[in-house]
Parts: C-alpha cells; structure tokens; sequence
C-alpha cells in the first residue's frame, strides 16, 4: 500500500535531478506518473525523449506505471499537452509537480532580452501552461494538488541571477494566488524551495556549492506527503528541503507601520524612518560578506 495509490501525478522536468527523484518516488508510492522532460542542457538547449524514456523504463522495471513526455513546457501548447497525456493514458489528474528549470546567468547590467525570457518561459511561464489546464480540470472534480517549485534564490536574491530570482519569486506569487482562487474547490496549491546537488548546482560558485551537500532525491518524499490525502489540509506554503532537513517558511506580513493624521512629507519621513521604521535586512547580505552601507570612496 502507497500514499499515493490509486493517483496520477504529472511531473514537469521528471527525467533529471530532483525532478527523477519525484517521478520514482511518487511511482513508488503508488502513482500512475507522466514524466515529462524536454531533455535538455542546463542551459535549455538541444532536446532529447531519452531521458524521459529512461526514467519511465526505471519505473515500469521497479513494477510502477508511467508514461514519457518530451513535450517543452514553455508553450501553452505543451503544458497542455502534458496534462492531456495524464487524462488520455491515465484517465485521472490529481497532482502536479513542476520541476523543470533552466539557468542562464548574468549580471542584471550584462543580461540579454533572450537570457531573460528564456529563463522566465521555462520557470514561470512553465508553471502556468500547465497549472491552467490542471486547474480547469482540478476545479471540475473539486479535488487535487499543485506544487511548484520556487528557490532561495528568489526567497532572498541571487546576484548573478536576475531572470531565475525574478521568476522564482514570481512563482510564489502564482501560487498564492492560485492556493486562494482554488481553496473553495478543495484544490490545494505549495511551492517546494529545494537544495540539492544536481547538474544545476554544479554551476554555483565554490562558495556556494558546498552549501548544498545534499542528494537530488531529498525532496521527493516531502512532495509525495504534499501530494496525498494526509495532507488535504495543507495550501499556500513554502516548504524548504534540504536533505532529511525539511521547514516550513514564513508568508509575509508587515514587520513596522507609521501613521499620521497629515499627509506624509518625504523631510517628515526622512526624520522617522531609521527610528520607527528602519529596514529588514537582506540575510544574504551579511551571508555573502556583502558590504552595506557600502564604505566611502577613498
Ligand atoms: N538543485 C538545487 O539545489 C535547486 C535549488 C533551488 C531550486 N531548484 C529548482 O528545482 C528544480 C529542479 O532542478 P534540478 O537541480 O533538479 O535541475 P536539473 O537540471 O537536474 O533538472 C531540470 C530538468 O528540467 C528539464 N527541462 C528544462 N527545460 C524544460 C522544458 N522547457 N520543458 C520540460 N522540461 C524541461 C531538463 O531537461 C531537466 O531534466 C528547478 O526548478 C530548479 O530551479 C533546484
């Protein structure tokens, strides 16, 4: 007996990294699995069936049910079809799980128009081409579960990574907002901000790569709890996995507020703002060794 028996789940970057931990996890938990990968480098070129073939072969060899999808999941197109392949092969849709990602990194003042939405199609865009028809589908049956996949990244800001951080973020605000539009369906909406050593994190600094020693298959079993019954009452969360390390992040709320009866001046702030409201400071500032407020010029 599995959590998840009886369930089909889709999986977007299912063939790589932590995406193939979640297709063999959920399988063998007892899901019906569509592995979906468009095959490609980390930095989204040249696409390939194979790796979505392999990891189907793995799973049927291990006694599970799966089906592959090569399909891009930038295109409305194909994350409709990704969704049609669970209902044509499968005849049910319960759990959608998001991990396909590309990087292309630069600094914001070096970034190119196609680096930017190269990134963002694949990552934020890849979330609603197939969460739109999920949803429709989900909303009809008044039961399911999506769960993207955001990072720490977009939580606290990456340097070099403007378009990934912007549409990282941009996720959690997709999934919000899709936890509030669907909770009176019983649809349920989270997002997983994972850290693992994958080909992905190969490309980190050294600074930051041993940061991140922990297996690509860390944060399967959490999406497989995510996706099951046990966890129907559990919507809009941002749950962070690092290895067996799993935590549950805040959702924001005002940290200080002023108020006055007269319209504020920007002299009158000027004169509160350090003592009554003052910042909330970046954490990856102190972290990275970032120096602010910057010393003066010599
Ligand atoms: N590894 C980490 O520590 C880490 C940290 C934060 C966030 N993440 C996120 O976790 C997810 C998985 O990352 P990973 O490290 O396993 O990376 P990975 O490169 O090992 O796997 C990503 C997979 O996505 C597939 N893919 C890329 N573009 C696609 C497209 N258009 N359509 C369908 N599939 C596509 C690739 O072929 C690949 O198999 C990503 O969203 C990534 O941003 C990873």
């Amino acid at each position: 007996m599995g959590l998840l028996d009886g369930k089909v789940a889709v999986v977007t970057g299912g063939a790589n990294g932590i995406g193939r931990g979640v297709s063999l996890e959920l399988a063998a938990e007892g899901a019906s699995v569509v592995v979906n990968d468009y095959g490609v480098s980390v930095d989204g070129r040249a696409p390939s069936s194979e790796p979505a073939n392999a990891v189907v072969k793995e799973i049927e060899s291990n006694g599970g049910r799966a089906v592959a999808s090569p399909e891009n999941i930038a295109t409305m197109a194909g994350g409709e079809s990704v969704v049609q392949t669970a209902l044509d092969k499968f005849g049910d849709l319960h759990l959608v799980v998001c991990c396909a990602g590309i990087l292309r990194e630069r600094m914001i003042f070096n970034m190119s128009e196609e680096e930017w939405d190269a990134v963002i199609a694949v990552h934020l865009k890849g979330h609603f081409t197939v969460w739109r028809p999920a949803s429709r589908y989900m909303r009809e049956k008044r039961r399911g579960c999506l769960i993207g996949f955001t990072s720490t990244a977009g939580l606290e800001g990456s340097a070099g990574q403007p378009n990934y951080s912007a549409a990282k973020e941009g996720i959690v605000g997709l999934m919000r907002s899709t936890a509030l539009a669907m909770a009176k369906y019983g649809v349920r909406a989270n997002v997983i901000s994972p850290e693992a050593m994958t080909r992905m994190t190969e490309r980190l600094p050294d600074t930051r790569r041993g940061q991140v020693a922990a297996p690509p298959e860390g944060p399967a079993p959490v999406i497989a709890f995510l996706g099951s019954d046990r966890a129907s009452h559990i919507t809009g969360q941002v749950v962070h996995v690092r290895g067996n390390q799993v935590s549950v992040w805040s959702n924001p709320t005002p940290l200080r507020t002023v108020y006055r009866e007269e319209r504020w001046t920007a002299e009158k702030l000027a004169d509160i703002w350090d003592n009554q409201l003052g910042q909330d400071r970046m954490r990856r500032l102190d972290r990275l060794g970032i120096q602010w407020p910057p010393t003066p010029q010599a």
